[in-house]
């Protein structure tokens, strides 16, 4: 199952698919395997694979002086690596439509658009890639490789939650795998619990369909870059590789991304890649971001407040697992749970993480060059958050219990700044208190109703 580096992968397939493009393309291709795809990027080319990871590594940590051991891991995963939708499947078959009716049938890119046809079948839109399948099954063994202690011979007490989607549901079959064949325990399928509640909050939202989904105000600032300079520049840079005096629309130029992105992680190779440059990518990549900050995190405050279904159901099982373990009884030792962008940039932004000092806008894409919220690193294929929980050795000096049991918080594997003390490793009762609103005062209902004035509006 372990796939093969990336890197290595592609110089072989450089040396045996020909590029229709002159010979320095060569590189311009291994300057591919980068994260600039926004939410299309895989896991792999932003998350180092051959990783070095130490058994355990993630079982104990220190806290004031005090050894502190790992009892509980809640996490949320977003899908692995899929195929394409739908939309822009239709819409790069209408950009090539579109070219070989301009271009001139000399032109050293026309052979290529003739012979072009669609790589992906519809029928497959939006499954679970077998790229997906690899990123899944590699993350299931990383994490059991950290917190093998916590799972080794516990692993009936692991729950598996998803949202009712092929491609989330896929995921938690190969995360399963790939954490059984590093922990060990028996081969049974997952016991999968589906929770569109918790994973699909945005789907039972009408306060978020009608006030951000579907408000045209949303994506003002998307619109407003698409339209504007930086974007303008990258069509006409594009419209003359080709050699075609019209201009390609913004629309078009995001069509040609998208396609390279699938090609080039599904394929190994794609022609439509050649055609943008690393600039052109950062570009397009900002474009995304502003329709990712504006739609799904910070754009506007009811897109945090809907995830509580979700954020109360992780800190819920949490005091769960430290009532449980205070009593001595055997506990759930870890959650599970799959679901989408669109769940896991709600969470970031309930939690506060990745909250630039600035918005983004279409006039600060040159100020954001280095910004915190970029959907490349945060929200790729596979992107996961997980809060870990330790229990400290009892200290005879301090009888205070609330110093009893530490957090940790990582994303794509890696520790990240709690908000809510300004450290790595922090007491688990403040963070609780940070969030309290989410997780004692959820009330999803009056919070997503359209009907009356939101009885809980400071949520
Ligand atoms: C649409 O969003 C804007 C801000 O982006 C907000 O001011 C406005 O009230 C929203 N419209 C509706 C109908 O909710
Ligand atoms: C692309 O590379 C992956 C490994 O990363 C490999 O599994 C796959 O077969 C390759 N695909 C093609 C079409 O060469
Ligand atoms: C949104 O939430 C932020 C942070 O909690 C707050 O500062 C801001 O006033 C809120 N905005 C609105 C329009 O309620
Ligand atoms: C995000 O950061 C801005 C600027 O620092 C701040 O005004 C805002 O309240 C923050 N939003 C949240 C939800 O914490």
């Amino acid at each position: 199952m372990a796939s093969t580096p990336f890197l290595f992968v592609f110089s072989l397939s450089i040396l045996i698919f020909p590029c229709v493009f002159s010979s320095d393309d060569v590189n311009d291709v291994k300057s591919l395997v980068k994260p600039v795809f926004s939410t299309k990027t895989p896991y792999f080319w932003v998350n180092d694979e051959n990783e070095e990871i130490e058994e355990d590594e993630e079982t104990v940590v220190d806290f004031e002086g005090k050894s502190c051991q790992v009892i509980f891991i809640s996490t949320l995963l977003r899908h692995g690596a899929r195929y394409s939708g739908l939309k822009w499947m239709k819409k790069i078959t209408d950009v090539r439509e579109l070219l070989i009716k301009t271009l001139d049938p000399s032109s050293e890119i026309y052979p290529f658009l003739e012979k072009w046809a669609n790589p992906f079948q519809e029928k497959e839109e939006k499954q679970l890639s077998e790229l997906g399948e690899d990123e899944q099954y590699e993350l299931g063994k990383r994490f059991g490789e950290r917190f093998k202690l916590l799972f080794s011979n516990d692993i009936e007490n692991v729950k598996f939650v998803s949202s009712s989607k092929q491609r989330t549901k896929a995921s938690a079959v190969e995360f399963h795998e790939g954490l059984i064949d590093s922990v060990g325990g028996d081969e049974t399928p997952v016991n999968l619990i589906i929770d569109d509640i918790k994973l699909r909050f945005h789907d039972n939202c009408n306060k978020y369909t009608t006030t951000v989904d579907k408000n045209v105000s949303t994506l003002v600032e998307y619109k407003k870059f698409k339209n504007g300079p930086e974007m303008a520049n990258v069509a006409k840079e594009i419209s003359k590789k080709l050699g075609i005096d019209k201009v390609l629309t913004a629309d078009e130029i995001n069509s040609i991304f998208q396609q390279c992105a699938f090609e080039v992680q599904l394929l190994n190779t794609s022609d439509w890649c050649h055609l943008l440059n690393e600039d052109h990518f950062r570009v397009i990549e900002y474009l995304n971001d502003l329709k990712q900050y504006w739609k799904k995190a910070y754009g506007h405050n009811i897109t945090a407040k809907m995830s509580c279904p979700l954020v109360r159901h992780m800190f819920k099982e949490v005091d769960k697992a430290i009532h449980m373990s205070d009593e001595g009884d055997d506990h759930t030792v870890g959650v599970f749970h799959f679901g989408h962008a669109e769940t896991i940039a709600p969470l970031y932004a309930a939690l506060e993480l990745f909250n630039d000092s600035q918005p983004l806008k279409a006039n600060n894409f040159e100020f954001h060059k280095d910004r915190l919220f970029k959907s490349s690193k945060i929200m790729p294929f596979s992107a996961n958050f997980a809060m870990a929980v330790y229990e400290c050795d009892e200290d005879p000096d301090n009888n205070d219990e609330n110093d009893l049991y530490v957090i940790k918080f990582f994303v794509n594997e890696k520790q990240v700044i709690i908000p809510a003390c300004d450290s790595f490793v922090c007491p688990y009762k403040s963070v609780r208190d940070y969030y309290s609103d989410k997780i004692d005062k959820c009330h999803f209902e009056d919070l997503c109703s359209t009907e009356k004035p939101a009885a809980h509006d400071e949520l």
